[in-house]
């Protein structure tokens, strides 16, 4: 999506190897348009796909897929990474393991927000090691409902998370996929090094 690789590239750091800094328009401070039309296009990517509702994990997967559940007009559930006060018992959860924070996270969602034979499109920020996606998959199933599909706003592709996502089955949708990080430079999957910073 060119709007999204003219963002990271105009306004993403690279601050590792590893890491890209995306404040500005998605992680902290949200670019509305950019985010209205990120969420036209995941909504456009599925829209044959039958989805009854999008599941995405809290904090920054939500801003995309506010615009993409409105779109598709299905509900849109988070999971919490913290029980809320209100939250009762009849819960699924998934523990959550991040490479990233090193630590277990435990994801739940309430029973009542994710039914038995529904078809979820579930929708999260970035794409590093797959775990984040692979908890809510298995919250998905856990309700007997179906996974149709992943869609990713940034995916690392030279991390794990496509590979760990597609052997268990799953299909896979990024708006823009980063091959490399390295050096300071960007580097989208099939195109050559257009950032330095
Ligand atoms: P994984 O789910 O794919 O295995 O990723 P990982 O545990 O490594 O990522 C943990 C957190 O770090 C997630 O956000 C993820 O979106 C974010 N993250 C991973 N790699 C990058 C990166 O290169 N840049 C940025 N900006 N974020 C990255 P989170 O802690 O859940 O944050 P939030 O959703 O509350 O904002």
């Amino acid at each position: 999506m060119k709007q999204l690789m003219n963002a990271i590239i105009e306004k993403g750091f690279v601050i590792s190897d590893g890491v890209l800094k995306v404040d500005s328009f998605l992680n902290h401070q949200i670019d509305t348009n950019l985010m209205i039309n990120i969420g036209k296009e995941f909504a456009q990517r599925f829209k044959n796909e039958n989805i009854t509702r999008i599941l995405t994990i809290e904090t920054s997967g939500i801003a995309p897929s506010f615009i993409a559940a409105n779109e598709l007009n299905v509900p849109l559930v988070f999971a919490r990474k913290k029980k809320s006060l209100t939250m009762n018992n009849d819960l699924y959860t998934s523990s959550v393991y991040s490479f990233t924070k090193q630590e277990t996270a435990e994801i739940s969602v309430s029973k009542n927000f994710l039914l038995p034979g529904e078809k979820v499109l579930i929708i999260d920020d970035f794409l590093a090691n797959g775990q984040a996606a692979l908890g809510l998959t298995n919250i998905v199933e856990q309700a007997g409902a179906e996974v149709a599909g992943i869609g990713i706003v940034i995916e690392k592709s030279f991390q794990n998370g496509r590979h760990v996502l597609e052997e268990a089955g799953y299909k896979v949708e990024s708006l823009a996929r980063i091959q490399s990080l390295t050096d300071g430079t960007v580097t989208f999957l099939t195109e050559q090094p257009i950032l330095s910073n």
